[in-house]
């Protein structure tokens, strides 16, 4: 990994900081300061270029990296896939390091698991949020799937739906469907169609965050560079889903308030799943054309209310 190892040789110019001399309690667990002190050093060989010495997201290499690197001192993570927008469990920091995030400069970072074991712990010593004894959210497990091989087909159906419909996820993400199949889509899932839409409806709009930013949400179709950041597997976008973005706009879906609860989640799942894997592709070059080509849209006149007065 020669990217890694020129960002090592730009981190030996650093000098070490006050080392640990205590154990430190972090979200319930006590860390001897043997670990925390390997941790720092190591940090500070493979992640201080980036995220800083004093882990704010300001080292030498950050400067015009968008996203920015994470300021650790903020204690709010993206990726997660915890439940109530809590701190990230360990496996879940080894996951985006491993991983990396895709159309970011965190690349999956190739460090030996005991090291990676030892920065972890030190990067919960970089903000005070990780000394509460709950601050680490319990994880989102996705049930069996209840769709399916056999029925995929029906699930990015119903995920598309409600994707246009009931979750109104195009009101930050791009639209993906006619005025005509939104409309329907609202009239379905709602019991009132939109009539009122976004001026670049196809476009994902661009969001505030708390990490001092603002943040283009992915396109999942049409935008070659701005692609989903971690997983894209079913089970991954199942708990992206019901985690959220945490500080940055993505809600959180609790699956109780979709009127199939669980199997809506996949449905959404198996959707952002068929749109990723059908960048690129000739099918979605014609939709494309054929979104930019559709007819004006009028919706149909709704009928009076019951109760309404003349
Ligand atoms: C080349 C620059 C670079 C290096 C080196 C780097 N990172 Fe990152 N890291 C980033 C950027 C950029 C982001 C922000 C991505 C985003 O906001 O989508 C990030 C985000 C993160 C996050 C936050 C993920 C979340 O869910 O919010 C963690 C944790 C992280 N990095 C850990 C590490 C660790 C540990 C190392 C060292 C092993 C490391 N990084 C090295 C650039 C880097
Ligand atoms: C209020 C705005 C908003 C709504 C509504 C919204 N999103 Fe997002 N979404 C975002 C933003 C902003 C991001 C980018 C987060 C980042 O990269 O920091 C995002 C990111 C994502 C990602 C990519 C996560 C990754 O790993 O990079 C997926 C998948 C996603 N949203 C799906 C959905 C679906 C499906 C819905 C509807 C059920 C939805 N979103 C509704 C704002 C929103």
């Amino acid at each position: 990994m020669r990217r890694l190892f020129i960002l090592v040789a730009l981190s030996t110019a650093c000098r070490e900081p006050q080392q640990f001399k205590e154990p430190v309690k972090l979200a319930g667990r006590v860390v001897d300061a043997e670990t925390l002190n390997r941790g720092r050093h190591e940090y500070m060989q493979y992640c201080r270029a980036c995220h800083g010495d004093h882990g704010d997201g300001k080292g030498p290499a950050a400067p015009g990296l968008r996203p920015p690197p994470r300021d650790f001192t903020q204690g709010s993570y993206k990726f997660a896939w915890v439940l109530d927008q809590k701190l990230p469990r360990d496996e879940d920091l080894v996951r985006i390091v491993r991983n990396g995030l895709h159309g970011t400069a965190m690349l999956g970072w190739d460090v030996p698991d005991s090291t990676l074991a030892d920065i972890i712990q030190y990067l919960k010593t970089l903000s005070p949020k990780w000394k509460e004894d709950d601050a680490v959210g319990d994880p989102v497990v996705p049930p069996p799937d209840p769709w399916g091989d056999v029925r995929q087909s029906e699930a990015v159906a119903r995920g598309r739906l409600l994707y246009h419909g009931f979750a109104q996820c195009l009101g930050c993400h791009a639209a993906y469907a006619s005025k005509q199949e939104i409309y329907d889509a609202g009239k379905a899932t709602l019991g009132t169609g939109t009539t009122d839409f976004r001026d670049a409806m196809y476009l994902p709009e661009i969001k505030d965050s708390e990490y001092g930013v603002k943040i283009l949400p992915p396109d999942f179709l049409f935008n070659e560079l701005r692609s989903v950041r971690s997983g894209t597997e079913l089970e991954d976008l199942y708990r992206l889903l019901v985690a959220g973005v945490t500080g940055a706009a993505m809600p959180a879906w609790n699956p109780v308030t979709l009127p199939n609860k669980e199997a809506d989640i996949y449905a959404l799942a198996y959707y952002v799943r068929a749109l990723v894997r059908m960048k690129g592709t000739p099918a979605a070059e014609e939709l494309h054309r054929a979104l930019a080509a559709q007819a004006g849209f009028t919706p149909p006149p709704e009928p009076p209310a019951a109760d309404a007065k003349p």
